[in-house]
């Protein structure tokens, strides 16, 4: 089983995806996290300059390398760990590509990153989305005490068409279950467990 978390930085992803590998681990399951961009030498290498804030990237070299790192995590990792029965979580995956750089940078059309995504991706689906929403204000005060990286520091304007992305793109894909990232973070974790449940 393949599940992501999506959602603009600080709303809480790596928060519900530690509760909930280790939810899964106590019902016998074997459960791998990796974080995009990042978890193979090769993608961490490509997180480090895509996040650097001195590095002067490109908008469709940032658009290349976020696919590139996606393209070495799963065929390196992804897709071995499914073969063998492992669920995989994900901390962003695609969407945030077709959110971050089509509605974010608008750097090409969203049809064409859904091509790039498929071909990155080899075309996995994965079979839930959570989608935690919170306002940018929220995640700001939530994001106080970080260094900004590179990408949040694209400022607010960047932001608002991350989150208006992310609306259509739920819009489109029944698999995106939204939660109100608003909430404490246990009734978030319990109501993610619902969904699962129910499937
Ligand atoms: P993300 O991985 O999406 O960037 P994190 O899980 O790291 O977000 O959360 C960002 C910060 O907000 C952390 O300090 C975390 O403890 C806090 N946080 C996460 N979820 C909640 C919540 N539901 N309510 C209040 N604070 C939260
Ligand atoms: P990270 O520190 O992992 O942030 P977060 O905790 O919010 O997930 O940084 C990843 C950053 O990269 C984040 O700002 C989102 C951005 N990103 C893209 O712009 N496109 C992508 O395809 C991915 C995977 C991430």
């Amino acid at each position: 089983m393949l599940i992501n978390f999506e959602g603009i930085d600080g709303c809480g992803k790596s928060t519900q995806i530690h509760l909930l590998k280790q939810y899964l681990e106590e019902q016998g399951r074997r459960v791998q996290v990796y974080r995009e961009p990042g978890g193979t030498p090769i993608a961490e290498e490509i997180r480090s300059i895509l996040l650097d804030s001195k590095s002067n990237v490109s908008a469709i070299s940032e658009l290349l390398l976020f696919s590139a790192a996606r393209a070495q995590l799963v065929q390196e990792k992804i897709i071995p760990a499914l073969d063998n029965g492992t669920t995989v979580i994900l901390d962003r995956f695609y969407d945030s590509t077709t959110a971050y750089q089509g509605y974010g940078r608008s750097v090409l059309t969203i049809d064409e990153i859904s091509v790039l995504n498929k071909m990155a991706s080899c075309g996995l689906v994965p079979e839930f989305t959570f989608y935690l929403r919170i306002s940018q204000i929220l995640a700001l005060q939530r994001r106080l005490k970080c260094a900004q990286d590179r990408m949040e520091m694209a400022g607010k304007e960047f932001y608002s068409r991350v989150l208006e992305g992310y609306e259509s793109i739920i819009k489109e894909h029944p698999r995106f279950i939204v939660l109100d990232g608003a909430q404490s973070i246990e009734s978030i974790a319990k109501e993610i467990r619902r969904h699962l449940k129910s499937k």
